[in-house]
């Protein structure tokens, strides 16, 4: 005896089709068997798929049956064959009718007692089920809002195996939920606005520069400066994200198991703040189950790394491959993954292991030594993929008693939407976007400075010491700003600008 549905399961950040079929045969003793590659939950979906269906009034056939997973060359992983394993066994009992079971998609995990639990990965299983004109999916009833975003695809939650069977077989009419075809991107729904930050107008003007050109930034200042609170604000002022970053961005939080029943696709920009005792694979993902990290659920949005020389050096170390390929890649011994790792770093620190080296309200209680190998944590590497530095001041009680509220963040926005617009026609044809992701070629093409710019450069240079590395750096940023302002070339005063958020390199200061 025979029974075969189609299920489907995620690799890396997409799903393909699987076939489950079962095999039944009138052999003593009884057994199952699971093949294809089975691993973890799916070994062991053999006593959930049994209990379930004793439980929901179906007899154990007293057999041997065998379950393949096709394609068998692919490690399965999850609880979500549940559902389809236990259907193609009751087909194989002849107690459902395979009428339609070429065309729909069976996924859900079972509880003993029948009930359908909500799997990882529904989005991406979705997306490929539509590829494959597949006509309708069965899913468990939390998962239906992720599921419902995609159009021309019949979602039906049902909620027990029993159901599931029932409607199969006709006897139960099927409950198919809406499309949700309009979700408005456009709204600013985030909880937080950069209008609750009294006055710290140099450090907003420098989170504005740096989410105009996609520039990375790092934040320096005193413990209660309002490091944080900045950082939580930047993914207020970024465009608003379009329908295909949504879907990308919901897709690596579905496979990673973070999508809730409530959220459905993620429409604001992800904000992420890793603790600093992360490990290298939390921060970049893999994992003997692989999994995406900190850099991926980052992904189009905001990575926040608090206390940057806090972290371990070898997990820094690791960041530096996402920053430069917008991804991750992990290796298996049979298997290669790639991950989507778009994001903006936003890091912040103190100056000082005290915190008050920059502070004129406490005193520092750090020698020259202490400070340097608190510096020292942070890698060139690292600080090189990081364009702007800037200082966070204390904000004196007066002004945080101030009434009048900042600039808020939807009035802040339109304005770097434009900047970006103009990079986007700048970069057409290209791999890049954004001003910051420009190699030393795209720089001595774009960011040409007349005499007088050179000169103020090397003055610049000279006097506060700054590095060669800041160079590069420099121009890029003052690209930015000058695209803030439509302007062509870049003058003087952008220049000058950009100068400022280097305060890292300033030999005055830790040097
Ligand atoms: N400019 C500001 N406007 C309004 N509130 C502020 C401002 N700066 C700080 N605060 C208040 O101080 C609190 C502490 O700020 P925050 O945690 O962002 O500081 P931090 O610089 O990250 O400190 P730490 O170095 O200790 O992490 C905030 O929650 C906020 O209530
Ligand atoms: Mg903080």
């Amino acid at each position: 005896m025979f029974g075969k549905v189609l299920s489907s399961a995620v690799l890396g950040i997409d799903a393909y089709t699987v076939e489950v079929e079962a095999h039944l045969e009138n052999t003593t003793p009884a057994a199952f068997f699971t093949v294809g590659l089975p691993e973890g939950a799916v070994k062991e979906s053999k006593e959930r798929v049994l209990a379930a269906m004793k439980n929901s009034g179906f007899r154990i056939p007293s057999k041997r049956i065998t379950i393949n997973l096709a394609p068998a060359d692919i490690r399965k992983e999850g609880a979500a064959f549940d559902l389809p394993i236990a259907v193609a066994i009751l087909c194989g009992l002849r107690h459902v009718d395979t009428h339609f079971l070429d065309k729909i998609i069976l996924i859900g995990e079972l509880s003993l007692d029948g009930e359908l639990r909500p799997v990882k990965g529904v989005l991406p299983i979705c997306i490929n089920a539509k590829k494959h004109d597949i006509n309708g999916i069965i899913v468990p009833p939390e998962n239906q809002k992720e599921a419902s975003f995609v159009p021309g695809l019949k979602i039906a939650p049902v909620a027990t195996l029993k159901e599931v069977v029932e409607i199969l077989n006709g006897k139960k009419a099927i409950q198919v939920v809406k499309n949700q075809d309009h979700f408005n991107l456009t709204t600013n729904k985030y909880p937080v606005d950069f209008s609750d930050v009294k006055g710290q107008e140099n450090v907003k003007r420098a989170m504005e520069v740096a989410a105009a050109g996609s520039h990375n930034i790092l934040l320096i200042g005193p413990p209660g400066s309002g490091k944080t609170m900045l950082a939580k604000r930047l993914p207020t002022i970024l465009p608003g994200m379009t329908m295909e970053e949504a879907l990308e961005t919901t897709k690596i939080h579905s496979v990673a198991g973070l999508n809730n029943s409530k959220i459905g696709v993620i429409t604001i920009r992800p904000f992420r703040s890793p603790h600093h005792t992360i490990s290298d694979v939390g921060l970049i993902g893999g994992g003997t189950v692989p999994k995406p990290g900190e850099v991926s659920l980052s992904h189009n949005g905001v990575l926040f790394l608090d206390e940057l020389p806090e972290f371990k050096k070898n997990v820094l170390e690791v960041l530096r491959q996402p920053l430069e390929n917008r991804d991750v890649t992990i290796s298996r011994a049979r298997l290669t993954l790639t991950y989507p790792a778009t994001f903006m770093l936003v890091a912040a620190m103190n100056p000082c292991p005290c915190g008050y080296y920059t502070d004129p309200r406490n005193e520092c209680t750090c020698n020259d030594g202490m400070i340097q190998k608190y510096l020292s944590r942070i890698s060139g590497p690292l600080l090189d993929r990081i364009d702007i530095h800037v200082d966070v001041p204390a904000v004196p009680f007066e002004e945080l008693t101030n009434k009048v509220a900042g600039e808020k963040s939807e009035s802040i926005q339109p304005r770097i939407q434009k900047a970006r617009a103009i990079q986007t026609i700048r970069f057409k044809g290209k791999q890049i976007h954004s001003n910051a992701s420009m190699e030393k070629t795209d720089i001595r093409k774009y960011c040409k400075i007349d005499k007088k710019g050179e000169a103020l450069l090397k003055t610049a240079m000279d006097k506060l010491g700054l590095s060669a590395r800041a160079y590069d750096r420099i121009l890029k940023v003052s690209r930015t700003i000058a695209d803030m302002e439509k302007s062509e070339s870049i003058a003087s005063q952008h220049l000058s600008e950009a100068i400022q958020y280097r305060s890292l390199d300033r030999s005055g200061w830790m040097g």
